[in-house]
Order: structure tokens, then C-alpha cells, then sequence
């Protein structure tokens, strides 16, 4: 998510740290520090903004280790107090990643005495590890990791001691002649090394000027292979992947992780869901709910409508931001806005003709700070990270995350659902990153059937139920990268018009899990079959009844038929990613679109 660059060598170190950071400014920051060991302390230097403005204020430091920080916040605002590095007594911290148990853990320090001055999660972090501290860094940093939840990359440096530890989040060694470095991402440091090692969970690095030794958290020592990088410095931003698209479809599993991460409690059946703002009395008083939203969150919305209505019984409309402020909201509704920048001008338009008609407010974004979550009444966050392709892609999934788990808690509150039921659904969510990566990691079948498809004009994507708003969001991808013409549609509409453009030239993406529409989705297969359209069923893996009425099948993992959209996004996404890079198009930045439309 961050980025995070350390320095041990002979070198100063903070010209090194601010040029490493520089390599990371393509994924987007808010904020950006660092720290170095000079003249007997650690003297940190952070500020919000560009990482230019930090390098102007900086004066010249002798120093020869230090740590750097790019952050794009997750927990608390962007702003200088919020930036890392986090210091507690002579310790300072960069770290990527969400510590679940935060808030438990800054009760506890607090009560010790420590004295929190930043929003963070990391600042709990620092202390944690202060509190351990006893001459033996790598001792403190192993305990202070043993007591927390969540995920983590950090950089840890005390007086000229400098460790490193990961879990759940990138971060990777870099090998030099006196001089070793750590960085989230490889870029950062390719200019000064090509050795890498790459660090695996709950492996803990020690690094030195002329030394680099790995450990577990029993101190036992492990043995890591170097690697030698042969990327050159685009690739290596795209981790070797051909595009960003193709990078943000793999980082889906982690984003998902991230967006559950200490929201769920599938023992206990709960769903604890901070910045929604909203008293269960409340929840139970919603009278109904307004979705508004634009492009591929549109799409997240109208998921939403059936997973609220499902799941909850609150009858929901789903709005094109750009139509919305030309309704009347319904008094006593509640409008949430989703948008993955929280920057989007019909967005903020519509919300705005909200104001003033007694209706709560929510938004789901990925941008902490952006100009949504300051007009809302709530946020809840989606986690996913920075997104570059301009094709929303993981912060789509991220979306359809939240949605679910607000869908579920609103049920919970409502009394619409049993606690087993919600433990069984929080059990199954739980399943999906992992569900992600299978599909992610056999992907031939698909890149054959893209060669077929990039050859044809247009292309239909049709579903049912769940799955219609991944057929509409289907469409959406596939025209976006590929320049194909796409319709998604509601499989039971085709015959009322679209029927008639099927012909064998038109093939048909179906979207066919396992479920109450599953034999009516069987039977517009059959009608389009008959008019000799090629027909390609995203399917269960294990229904091998399908085969017989199509003319090939991508499998993805079985799970509840009201899950399984997130798994049969992540299908149609790849389709239309290696559809368009048979075309050759320009898949991160197509043709007269951008990721952010701050103009009506
Ligand atoms: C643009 C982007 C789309 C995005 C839409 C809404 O059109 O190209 O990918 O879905 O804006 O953006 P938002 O940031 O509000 O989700």
C-alpha cells in the first residue's frame, strides 16, 4: 500500500531514502518522512504532500542509516502528525499493512503511560516495541509482533540498529558492497541493487552495512537465496507483470484481506464496522436506502440492491450519480455514495442535492481524505491500496466487500438474520481471497479463449440475479481496455430486444454459478445457442453439467450463490484483460478515459 525504503551503509543516508521514495511516488502518497540516526539520536523529518517538499526542508544530514515512509493513510487523516516515521523513546517505525488490534493495544499502552500523538495504528507499534526494548532490537520487535493482528511490513531503527519484519505485505532486502537496503518494493532500491531477497511471512531481517542475517520469531536462523533481478525499472513498478490491470487483478486477494481485516469475527458472528456512524436503532430505522454512484461502482451498487434487500429486507434504489440529482430522495433514507476516488463530480453533485432533506448519509471510497468523506455523515473504507489502471479492477472487489459486510451487519441489527447464518456467510467471505488467488493462478484457458474474443466486434455478457451486475460490469471492462462493443444484460431481457443481434458472429459470456436462476440461466444459453452464438459459461467448478450446452467453460471455486459475483468478477476481468492485450491496446490508460472525472 505504502512505501517503505531503509539504508545501512557507509553512504549518507538521506539522500538515498528521499531518491528511493521518489522511485515509489507513481503509486500515490499523501504523506511522506523520514528518519536517520545522526549525532547520536534519530532526528525525524516528515511533512504532508510531496515528497519534494520534505527534500526542501531538509537540512544536511551526516548520518549513515535511516528509514523512509510514503504513506497513503488508511488509519487517520493525511496530515504531517499522521506520517511516518513514528517514534517512542529512541525507536522509529515505518509500517505498511492494518494492526487489527490497535485500539486494544493503545488502551493498554496508554495505561502504561505511554503518550499517543498521531491517529495511527503504527504509533501503537512504536510504543509496543519501546515497551519490550532492552538493548536488543531485533528481541523487542519479534515480541512487540507476537502481540499484534494484521498485517505488516515494517522498518524498525534504533541508534544505528536497523530490522525489518513482514506479514501479509510485500517488503524485500537489497544486497549491496557495504551498503544493504530494505524496501515494500523493488523499485525503490533497483538503482542501487540488483540482489534482492525476498522476506516471506513472519520472517524478521537484521541488516547491517556489511550484513543481512533472517530469522524467525524464534530467533532461528533462515537461510534466504538472492535473487538477481533482470527487470528494468518499468517493470519492476508492474512487479514484473505486463500491465498495472494485471498487477491490481493479482493484489485482489490482499486488497479483500485488507478491506475484512478486524471487521469480521466469524465466531462470534459479528461485523464491527468504524466511521459508519449509525446506532443500531438507527440501522433498524432506515426506511430505505439510495445507492449513487458512477462507471464500475455503479455496478458494486447495483450488487449492493440485491445483497441489502437479500439480507437486510431494506428496499434499495441504485442511481447513476449523473440522473440522481433529478430524483427526490425519499425522506428518511439512507444515501450511501459510492466511489472508489471519493473525487467524482456527478458523485459529489448528487450527494450534495442530498443535503438539506434529512437523509444520513454514507460513502464507501478508497481515499482517505477525499473530498466525499468530508460531505458524509460516515465512511467506511474499502482498504484496497493504490489503484493505477485506470479500469477499476481491485477496488471494485474492495467495494463488493464492504457491501456485503454492511449488508450482513445491517440484517444482524435488523434481526433478519440468524447468528448462524452470519457466522456461515463470515465463514464463506473469509474463504474468498484464497478462493481469488486459485482462479488467478490458472488463467490458460482464459488467455486461449481471449484470443477468440479479441477477434469479434461485439460481445454479450448476460447473468442472473447476483451475477447481472457482473455481467453489466463484465461489459464495462471488456469496452473500456479492449475497444470491443459489450452489452451486459439481465439474461431474461435478451428476447425482449437484444435477441436479435445474436448471431454466430456475437459470442455470449454467461455467467452460470450454481443457484435458484441456475436452470433458467441453462435455458438462455439454449436460446442463444440456437442462433449459433459461441457461448462462454463462467461455471462452479464442479458442475460438469454444463459443458454440454456451451462451448467452453472457465471454472471458479464454489461458494454461497450470494458470494459467488466476487469470484466471477475476477473471471470476466481477466477475459477482458488478455482480450485487450491481443489487441494490443493501451490497457492502463485507454483511449479518452481517466481514473478520476472531477468534471460533470
Ligand atoms: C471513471 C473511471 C471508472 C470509475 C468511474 C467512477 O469513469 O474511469 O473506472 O468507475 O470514474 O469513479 P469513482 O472514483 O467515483 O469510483
Amino acid at each position: 500500500m505504502c512505501g517503505i525504503v531503509g539504508y545501512s551503509g557507509r553512504n549518507r543516508a538521506a539522500p538515498i531514502l528521499i531518491d528511493s521514495l521518489k522511485r515509489l511516488e507513481y503509486r500515490g502518497y499523501d504523506s511522506a518522512g523520514i528518519a536517520v540516526f545522526n549525532s547520536n539520536s534519530i532526528k525525524v523529518y516528515k511533512d504532508k504532500g510531496k515528497i519534494a517538499n520534505l527534500e526542501n526542508g531538509l537540512p544536511e544530514i551526516a548520518g549513515t542509516v535511516g528509514i523512509g515512509h510514503t504513506r497513503w493513510a488508511t488509519h487517520g487523516k493525511p496530515n504531517k502528525i499522521n506520517a511516518h516515521p513514528h517514534t517512542s523513546g529512541s525507536i522509529a517505525v515505518v509500517h505498511n499493512g492494518i494492526i487489527e488490534n490497535y485500539q486494544e493495544l493503545r488502551e493498554r499502552l496508554t495505561q502504561s503511560g505511554y503518550v499517543f500523538s498521531s491517529e495511527t495504528d503504527t504509533e501503537a507499534l512504536a510504543h509496543l516495541i519501546n515497551s519490550y526494548y532492552r538493548d536488543d532490537l531485533a528481541e523487542a520487535v519479534v515480541s512487540a509482533l507476537k502481540d499484534i493482528r494484521g498485517s505488516f511490513a515494517i522498518a524498525v531503527l534504533c541508534g544505528s540498529e536497523l530490522v525489518a519484519a513482514r506479514k501479509d505485505s510485500p517488503l524485500v532486502i537489497g544486497i549491496g558492497s557495504g551498503e544493504n537496503f530494505i524496501a515494500s518494493d523493488i523499485p525503490a532500491i533497483l538503482k542501487y541493487t540488483r540482489q534482492i531477497i525476498f522476506l516471506d511471512d513472519l520472517e524478521v531481517a537484521s541488516v547491517t552495512p556489511d550484513s543481512v542475517s533472517v530469522f524467525d520469531f524464534e530467533r532461528h536462523q533462515i537461510e534466504k537465496k538472492i535473487t538477481s533481478i533482470d527487470w528494468d525499472l518499468e517493470a519492476a513498478e508492474k512487479s514484473g507483470y505486463d500491465h498495472f490491470m494485471l498487477k491490481e487483478i493479482h493484489e485482489q486477494p490482499r486488497a479483500l484481506h485488507e478491506t475484512f481485516a478486524g471487521r469480521i469475527s466469524e465466531l462470534e458472528g459479528s461485523i464491527t464496522l468504524d466511521g459508519l456512524n449509525l446506532t443500531p436503532v438507527q440501522i433498524r430505522d432506515i426506511s430505505r436506502i439510495s445507492l449513487i454512484a458512477c462507471g464500475t461502482s455503479f455496478n458494486a451498487g447495483l450488487l449492493g440492491k440485491y445483497l441489502f434487500e437479500h439480507l437486510s429486507g431494506i428496499h434499495v434504489d441504485v442511481e447513476i450519480a449523473s440522473e440522481f440529482r433529478y430524483a427526490h430522495p425519499f425522506p428518511g433514507s439512507l444515501v450511501i455514495a459510492i466511489s472508489q476516488s471519493g473525487e467524482t463530480a456527478d458523485t459529489l453533485a448528487a450527494l450534495r442535492e442530498v443535503k438539506g432533506s434529512g437523509c444520513r448519509t454514507l460513502a464507501i471510497t478508497n481515499v482517505m481524505g477525499s473530498t466525499l468523506t468530508r460531505e458524509v455523515d460516515g465512511v467506511i473504507y474499502t482498504r484496497s491500496g493504490p489503484e493505477i489502471g485506470v479500469a477499476a479492477t481491485k477496488t471494485f472487489i474492495s467495494q463488493l466487500g464492504v457491501l456485503y459486510l454492511l449488508a450482513l451487519h445491517f440484517g444482524k441489527s435488523r434481526g433478519m438474520l440468524s447468528s448462524d447464518h452470519i457466522k456461515r456467510m463470515l465463514i464463506s467471505l473469509k474463504h474468498i481471497p484464497a478462493q481469488i488467488t486459485r482462479i488467478n493462478s490458472n488463467k490458460e484457458l482464459i488467455k486461449k479463449l481471449a484470443q477468440t474474443l479479441s477477434a469479434s466486434n461485439d460481445v454479450f455478457f448476460i447473468g442472473r440475479t447476483f451475477n447481472y451486475p457482473i455481467a453489466l460490469e463484465g461489459a464495462l471492462k471488456l469496452k473500456e481496455i479492449s475497444y470491443i462493443h459489450a452489452e451486459g444484460y439481465a439474461a431474461g431481457e435478451l428476447k425482449h430486444g437484444p435477441l436479435a443481434l445474436i448471431t454466430k458472429n456475437t459470442p455470449v459470456i454467461a455467467i452460470a454459478t450454481k443457484g435458484a436462476t441456475y436452470d433458467k440461466m441453462v435455458n438462455n444459453i439454449k436460446e442463444v445457442k440456437a442462433r449459433e452464438a459461441p457461448v462462454i459459461a463462467i461455471a462452479d467448478e464442479k458442475d460438469m453439467e454444463i459443458e454440454r450446452y456451451v462451448d467452453a467453460v472457465v471454472r471458479i471455486p464454489a461458494t454461497e450463490e450470494i458470494l459467488s459475483p466476487i469470484l466471477s468478477t475476477v473471471a470476466i476481468q481477466l477475459l477482458s484483460y488478455y482480450t485487450a492485450k491481443e489487441r494490443d491496446c493501451p490497457i492502463d490508460q485507454p483511449r479518452n478515459l481517466a481514473k478520476s472525472v472531477t468534471v460533470e
